[in-house]
């Protein structure tokens, strides 16, 4: 079987099965994880011949997408914000969505101008936020949170491999290990599924841990709103706090910051155009 052969039938096998909208593209990726090549030498080299251990692998791993794997937990790899980000099994798979977050926390920490930059990246899951605003921004000081030891190992990893020597972890359910930590911004995308929309998500979906996608509540808001009322003890006098949320939340997110004290309550938009990101800076200084 030639290159071209097993992109032509992994394609197949994942059309036929229903697993995912992009048969072509997962394929594509996975024969080219199962060679080491990237996307452009999988077509100049189409006439090459894969090896029988090569084969076997290749289709090993269309099986498994067959059966709803997402790819990036197949090729332990997933693009975020132009840096691939490990990834395997005990992590949310990282979305393009979320990039908002990561723009919207860089544009405020940008507005708050030379003062100290220590930068809270709650719910950090693969640490593909907290990791990039690191990167992207050389002055800040970024601490990465999870509830999840398996996690944070993950994010431990990237920190690693992607350098971020000006990012670190703590393990913490929310703001409970934080003592008296305060930063100048936090961020966070925690889970906020409500479990009847659950219920509706893919298969793909359903094989990312539940931990990182369900809030418990019926609208799915309870983390966020501890988040909320909890940050004010968190946060420097004019520091931001920036959710990511479901586009149905905003409203009731946007109320929650009012109700704190937060002032510059402001939506952004995702690459959907749908209202994603609630962002608000905490100016009282009763706290
Ligand atoms: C939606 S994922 C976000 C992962 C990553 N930040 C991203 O955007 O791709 C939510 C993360 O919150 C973590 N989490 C869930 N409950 C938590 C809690 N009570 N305290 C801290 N982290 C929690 C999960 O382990 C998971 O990694």
């Amino acid at each position: 079987m030639v290159i071209e052969q097993a992109l032509t039938e992994g394609t197949r096998i994942i059309r036929e099965s229903g697993a995912g909208e992009t048969p072509l593209l997962d394929a594509s990726l996975l024969l080219c994880h199962t060679l080491d090549i990237t996307r452009v030498q999988l077509y100049t080299r189409g006439k090459e011949t894969l090896s029988p251990d090569q084969k076997r692998r290749f289709l090993s791993l269309v099986e498994k997408r067959k059966n709803h794997v997402p790819v990036a937990y197949l090729t332990n790899t997933r693009e975020f914000y132009n840096r691939d980000f490990y990834i395997n099994e005990d992590v949310l798979i990282p979305r393009g969505d979320t990039e908002i977050l990561v723009e919207t926390s860089l544009e405020l920490l940008d507005k708050a101008g030379n003062r100290d930059r220590t930068v809270l990246d709650m719910c950090t899951g693969s640490g593909c936020v907290g990791i990039t605003i690191a990167l992207e921004n050389s002055d800040s000081w970024v601490t990465l949170s999870d509830i999840s030891t398996k996690a944070l190992k993950v994010a431990q990893t990237n920190i690693s491999r992607l350098k971020a020597s000006n990012a670190t972890c703590i393990e913490s359910d929310l703001f409970e290990s934080m003592k008296e930590r305060r930063f100048s911004l936090i961020c966070t995308n925690p889970p906020y599924i409500a479990p009847q929309w659950y219920e509706q998500c893919s298969l793909q979906v359903k094989r990312e841990p539940q931990l990182a996608l369900i809030d418990d509540s019926p609208d799915g808001l309870d983390i966020i709103r501890k988040i909320i009322r909890q940050s004010p003890l968190h946060l420097h006098t004019n520091g931001y706090l920036v959710i990511e949320c479901d586009y149905r939340q905003i409203g009731e997110a946007m109320r929650l910051l009012r109700e704190e004290g937060f002032c510059e309550i402001t939506a952004h938009r995702d690459l959907g155009d749908r209202q994603r990101v609630v962002s608000g800076r905490y100016s009282c200084t009763r706290n």
